[in-house]
């Protein structure tokens, strides 16, 4: 039986991602949309692309949650882009309202749902995400690692013009330019990437892949969504087939990695359910306080929330 999908927020993000899934075959989609009409006719237009393509799921637009009930997976993408003017905390307190009230909706109607957040600032939003459903961590989960290694892979593999195929990296830390990539556990064909680049080149793709986001929003003028949304569809895929596949997530840490109460982005089993088990490996002294840097701007983050909700 094909799953149901939801995904909030039929911008950019939203609509790539329900594409990426729709194409998988393997689940129906609701796309909802604050906009009048807008995600109707995004999800007209995906079921028109079918027949070409050749699926079968049945997308589906609303601007209200009823056609949501009983959903697998839920993608949380809604959300306000920064605009000129605006301070850090002010996008936080619009993001945090929408990504609140937005799980509300979506938590009454699929209680057994797993959510996966995609609205920035990510791994805060995961937190507003968590405390508003009310679900277990397990199935509050974050897309950034995914995004993050993939960019780091495709830079890799541009760098020794081999196939992407044969590349697998890793990256730790919250989604920001604060990002921990992993040279050490990153591979071509198991070979570590430390064997075949120089560290000069090796420093030169770690920080092109922590301003990754960024130089998308220098090129596009908004942010990336195509990448973005094959990550979010790539997570839904593991869920809903429940294949046990080992993913960067940000997930919410009790004690692994020496970091506690915050979400931060790990390598996760990630199939039914959401997250099965993090994985933690050995940090080397300076891996370790990257992440510890990394994981210190996320609980910046939190507690800027958390002097905005004290306030209102
Ligand atoms: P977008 O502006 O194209 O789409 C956002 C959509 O959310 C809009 O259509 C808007 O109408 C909708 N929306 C706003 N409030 C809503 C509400 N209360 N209920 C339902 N829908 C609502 O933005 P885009 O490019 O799709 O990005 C979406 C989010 O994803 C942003 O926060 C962006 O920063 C983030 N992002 C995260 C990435 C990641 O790796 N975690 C990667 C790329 C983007
Ligand atoms: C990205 O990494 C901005 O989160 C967005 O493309």
């Amino acid at each position: 039986m094909r799953g149901k999908v939801t995904v909030v927020g039929a911008g950019a993000v939203g609509a790539t991602t329900a594409q990426y899934v729709a194409q998988g075959g393997y689940a129906d989609v609701v796309l909802v949309d604050i906009v009048p009409k807008m995600p109707q006719g995004k999800a007209l237009d995906l079921m028109q692309a079918g027949p070409v393509i050749g699926y079968s799921s049945i997308i589906t637009g609303a601007n209200d949650y009823d056609a949501t009930a009983g959903s697998d997976v839920v993608v949380i993408t809604s959300g306000s882009p920064r605009k000129p003017g605006m301070s850090r905390d002010d996008l936080l307190k619009i993001n945090m309202n929408i990504v609140g009230s937005v799980t509300r909706e979506i938590a009454q109607r699929s209680p057994n749902a797993v959510i996966v957040v995609v609205t920035n600032p990510l791994d805060a939003m995961c937190h507003v995400a968590l405390k508003a459903s009310g679900f277990p961590k397990e199935r509050v989960i974050g897309q950034a690692g995914v995004l993050d290694s993939a960019r780091f892979r495709t830079f890799i593999a541009m760098e020794l013009g081999v196939s992407i195929e044969d590349v697998s990296a890793f990256v730790l830390g919250g989604h920001g330019d604060t990002m921990v990539p992993l040279p050490r556990y990153s591979t071509v064909a198991g070979i570590p990437i430390t064997e075949l680049i120089s560290a000069e080149r090796i420093a030169a793709i770690t920080e092109r892949t922590a301003n990754g986001g960024g130089e998308l929003v220098q090129l596009l003028g908004t942010s990336a969504y195509y990448a973005p949304g094959a990550s979010s569809a790539d997570m839904v895929e593991a869920i809903l087939l429940d294949k046990n596949r080992i993913m960067p997530c940000s997930v919410y840490l009790s004690g692994q990695y020496g970091v506690n109460d915050l979400y931060v982005g790990v390598p996760i089993k990630i199939g039914a359910g959401g997250m099965k088990e993090v994985i933690e490996i050995t940090l080397t002294e300076s891996e370790q306080a990257a992440l510890d840097k990394s994981a210190g701007a996320v609980r910046e983050l939190v507690e800027a929330m958390d002097r905005i909700s004290a306030a209102s």
